[in-house]
Order: C-alpha cells, then structure tokens, then sequence
C-alpha cells in the first residue's frame, strides 16, 4: 500500500522535549519524527515530516498536499484556536485529516477548547501524548486499506 502521509506541525512544536515538558512530555519533535518514519515504512507509507512556526508556510505546505497526500496528520498547535486561514486551506483538502495535539485540550484552559479544525477533521486525537501521532498513523492504515 504506497500511500503518502504529510505530518504538519504548527508553532513552537520545535522546542519539544525542553518546553513545558509537564504537559508535553521529554520527547523532541526529531525523536517524534524519527518513530513517525519507522511506522510510516513498516506500513508501506511514504512522509512528509514538516514543522514551521509561520502560519504562510503551514498553509502552503497544505496546499501542497491537498494535491501530493493521501491523508494528513496536523498538529496546528497555538494555530489550532485562533487559524481561519489554516482551516480554509485544510479544505481545499478531499483526503481524511487526522488532528493531532499532545496534551488534552479540553482538560486546559478554557482558550483551548476551541479548535478552528475539530468540525472539519476526520477525528481528532488529543491528550495522549507523542502517541498520539503513531495512533493516527495505526488509523490510517486501516482508513486507506478498505
Ligand atoms: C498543542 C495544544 C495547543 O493548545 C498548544 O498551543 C500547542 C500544542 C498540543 O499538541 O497539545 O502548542 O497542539
């Protein structure tokens, strides 16, 4: 099954691993890339691993894979409450969309509940830590078989 998974990664996801590690665990977003590509090759998937804490550079970065991608992982991070222009581009985007957050959401401050690409997404993942990522992948190896 050669299918092609972009991962996106919002602000501040680079400084994972030393930021707030209480709630986002020790993980650094390169050891959360390095496990992504491990899963993605054993399930037969190609990736695109992308982080940018410029709001432009995410929503070119889904425009491109709103023609190269099989599905997208997204993580918009501080993005995800406040990104009508990232919620738009996601839906340019016909493939499922997985959004992923590290921490729960809904267990913080009240800021957080709301997510621009919740009602847009194919499910969201939330409050599982770097897990959350590999989750997504295992859901989408069904998803894209059937
Ligand atoms: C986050 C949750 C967001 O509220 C926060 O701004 C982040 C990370 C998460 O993965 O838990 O930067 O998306």
């Amino acid at each position: 099954m050669n299918k092609n998974i972009y991962i996106i990664n919002g602000c501040n996801l680079n400084m994972l691993g030393v930021r707030e590690t209480a709630i986002y665990g020790q993980s650094s977003l390169c050891e959360i890339e390095r496990q992504c590509r491990q899963l993605c090759e054993r399930q037969n998937f190609t990736s695109v691993f992308f982080q940018s804490n410029s709001e432009a550079d995410i929503i070119t970065k889904i425009q491109e894979a709103s023609e190269k991608a099989d599905a997208i992982i997204i993580n918009p991070a501080a993005f995800t409450h406040t990104s009508i222009g990232i919620r738009d581009a996601l839906l340019l985007c016909s493939m499922p969309i997985i959004e992923v957050h590290i921490s729960n959401i809904y267990a913080r401050e009240e800021f957080r509940k709301n997510s621009y690409v919740s009602p847009i997404a194919t499910g969201v993942i939330s409050g599982f830590g770097s897990e959350g990522y590999l989750l997504s992948l295992a859901f989408l190896e069904g998803l894209l078989r059937k």
